[in-house]
């Protein structure tokens, strides 16, 4: 954050930056960065708000993100968000006390042909059933 100020175009590039380095952008970030390029936080805010690979609070070791556009929904995605949401004792958008995983719904992955369809930290994975929530937790733990 040191270096010096930069264009607007610069705005998502420092984002990206924050939140692969602190795995979040808090407050003081996004006010730091608004300075930086001398644009109001709440422009930067609004960014943030609107990707859903950035977030505001701090994430898990693991983000599983559970397509939940109408082909997953239509082929049951809802019951693999209930399933992922019943193994780890969270709901959908919230994290595990123990920030090994974080759990999100998320709009298409690109993966409609093998609905439902789930995007663990960068593996996607297609046919998720209900079923193989409990092995695919049991592989990343
Ligand atoms: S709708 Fe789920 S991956 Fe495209």
């Amino acid at each position: 954050m040191a270096d010096k100020p930069k264009s607007r175009s610069q705005l998502l590039p420092l984002l990206q930056k924050v939140q692969e380095q602190e795995g979040y952008i808090s407050d003081e970030n996004m006010q730091k960065i608004a300075d930086r390029l001398g644009i109001h936080p709440v422009e930067v805010y609004s960014v943030v708000s609107f990707y859903a690979f950035l977030s505001t609070k701090p994430q898990g070791k693991h983000i599983i993100r559970v397509s939940t556009c109408v082909p997953c929904m239509m082929a049951g995605a809802d019951n693999v968000i209930k399933a992922f949401e019943k193994a780890l004792g969270i709901n959908a958008g919230q994290t595990t006390p123990d920030n090994k995983f974080t759990l999100e719904k998320t709009s298409c992955i690109g993966m409609c042909d093998q609905a439902p369809a789930v995007l663990i930290d960068d593996k996607l994975m297609g046919f998720v059933a209900p079923e193989k929530v409990s092995e695919i937790l049991r592989e990343l733990a």
